[in-house]
């Protein structure tokens, strides 16, 4: 993806720019504090407002060419509505849409006004990284070759300035976490014959190569013989190998790492609980969590921030076949506890457990924060707009909880409790691997809980946000905006 090169200092002249975007409101009013052909813009925009052509109303957006007596090649004008009653969702989707607007045309040098308004309760500079963000992330597209044939015009744009000053470090976090989106979006958009274990591992190397980071991986024979028992129940099933995918970003010096671990399973058939053909197609983004961690380590290697975070990612296909696990197995995990496999669709906790083991035992981590499109159930009880978020604590849960509402990237915080433990119960184990229908998020993550009893620990149920189905479907890359601004505000200055 072309990096779109941001400019900090405030511009309010036309020079160097061709294209010039600016926000207008419900009374055709221009909003701009000392734009120098203020005056003829207004005009332009009064008698659009006055013919009808352009209402101001929230989200449109509309490109003059040549306008008159304004000195740039093209004029996007941008309705904000009553900006006094803006929420963040308006502005942002208004943002989205003069994006794609901006990228379609010819548009190389923008001087961008939209900054110079900001929803209820947020200000300028927050208005400044979420346009940096949106318009560098709207650069992106699907283009893998298993694609076919299409059309590839890569956008013209390469530098945009603002009319109001910003700040360099917000603007490059948004870069940062633009990129890092474009890699857990293309991961979890690539097919699931492509997007393999291997090929997870091998993008975790090529990343470790670029920005300096140790890698290594786990392959099979090793993890069994480690006894992670409840991984290897998972993956026993697929002629594809399984891989334990492990990376380190060292930015911190010798303190103790927050560890990210990332549900990686590439394919889900729910295995010999098999699940309803319909829509099956998209449990291939069921490696979504362990696409968000690699697109983080991504913003890490651009961002370079003063933390150490540890990778790590447990990867396999669930299938049924001749050698897959059934509802009965009972297995031994990593940490020594037994689990009952009473359904084999309950496989996230299953390979997550053994990581979570694995992660604490390796690095001695601070922090442990895992991430998984775990439950249906999660959906079900947020829908799709927040991510579910669970954990021993409330520190924890809060920091993360902040960084989403920051980047609106929000999370919702769900209970744990022994009431719900409980549910877990099994007679011929130390635990089953589902807790029935009722409270399927709690117990699920009841169930990881027993795993990471030592440390504190918050785990992101992202199952509903991952992923954009209907017309536009595809990976959203959530939330990874969340998570690289907690670590950033985790991070020494
Ligand atoms: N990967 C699914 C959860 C999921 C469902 C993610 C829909 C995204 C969209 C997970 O492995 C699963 O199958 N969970 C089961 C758990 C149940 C068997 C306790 C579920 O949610 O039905
Ligand atoms: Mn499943
Ligand atoms: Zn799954």
């Amino acid at each position: 993806m072309q990096k779109i090169q941001f400019s900090a200092t405030a511009s309010s002249t036309l020079d160097h720019f061709d294209s010039l975007i600016v926000a207008v409101n419900a009374d055709g009013n221009l909003i701009s504090n000392d734009l120098t052909d203020k005056i003829q813009i207004q005009n332009l925009i009064s008698q659009l407002h006055q013919s009808g052509d352009f209402t101001g109303k929230t989200g449109s957006c509309l490109m003059l060419s040549m306008p008159n007596g304004v000195d740039v090649q093209r004029l996007f004008l941008v309705g904000l509505g009553d900006t006094d009653k803006l929420s963040d969702k308006a502005y942002l989707g208004a943002l989205q849409n003069a994006a794609k607007q901006v990228l379609a045309s010819g548009s190389n040098q923008l001087l961008n006004g939209l900054a110079e308004v900001a929803p209820k309760g947020r200000n300028s500079d927050w208005s400044a990284r979420q346009n940096a963000l949106i318009f560098q992330k709207s650069f992106y597209q699907y283009t893998h070759p298993s694609r076919g044939t299409f059309s590839n015009d890569t956008p013209k744009l390469n530098a945009m300035s603002f009319t109001v000053n910003a700040d360099q470090k917000s603007l490059s976090l948004a870069q940062a976490t633009a990129l890092g989106m474009e890699l857990t979006q293309d991961l979890a958009n690539m097919p699931p014959n492509y997007c393999t274990p291997s090929y997870l591992a091998q993008t975790a190397q090529e990343l470790a190569n670029t920005y300096g980071f140790k890698a290594h991986i786990l392959e099979r024979e090793q993890m069994q013989e480690m006894g992670m028992g409840s991984f290897m129940a998972v993956a026993q099933g697929s002629a594809t190998p399984p891989k334990m995918i492990c990376i380190e970003y060292n930015g911190g010096g010798d303190e103790a790492p927050i560890a990210l671990v990332g549900k990686g399973v590439t394919f889900d058939t729910g295995g010999i609980s098999l699940k309803p053909g319909e829509s099956m197609d998209e449990m291939k983004y069921d490696m979504g969590g362990a696409a968000t961690v690699l697109g983080v380590f991504k913003a890490l290697g651009e961002l370079k921030p003063k933390i150490n975070v540890v990778a790590v990612i447990p990867s396999t296909e669930n299938m049924p076949g001749g050698k897959a696990a059934k509802p009965g197995d009972v297995v031994t995990s990593l940490s020594g506890q037994t689990i009952e496999i009473l359904n084999t669709d309950a496989e996230g906790r299953l390979i997550l457990c053994d990581a979570l083991t694995y992660a604490q035992q390796t690095y001695k981590p601070c922090k442990v924060i895992d991430m998984a499109t775990l439950t249906g159930a999660c959906i079900i009880a947020l829908g799709n707009h927040v991510s579910g978020i669970l954990g021993n604590d409330q520190t924890l849960v809060d920091q993360i909880r902040a960084a989403g509402d920051e980047t609106y990237d929000r999370l919702w915080q769900l209970p744990l409790g022994e009431e719900w433990d409980e549910q877990l119960k099994s007679n011929f184990a130390d635990m089953a691997n589902i807790g029935g229908r009722a409270g399927g998020t709690i117990t699920a993550a009841q169930f990881l809980a027993r795993f990471t009893k030592e440390v504190p620990w918050a785990h992101l149920d992202i199952a509903g946000t991952a992923w954009v189905s209907g017309k536009d479907k595809g990976a959203s890359g959530r939330p990874v905006p969340a998570m690289v601004e907690f670590l950033n505000q985790q991070a020494k200055s």
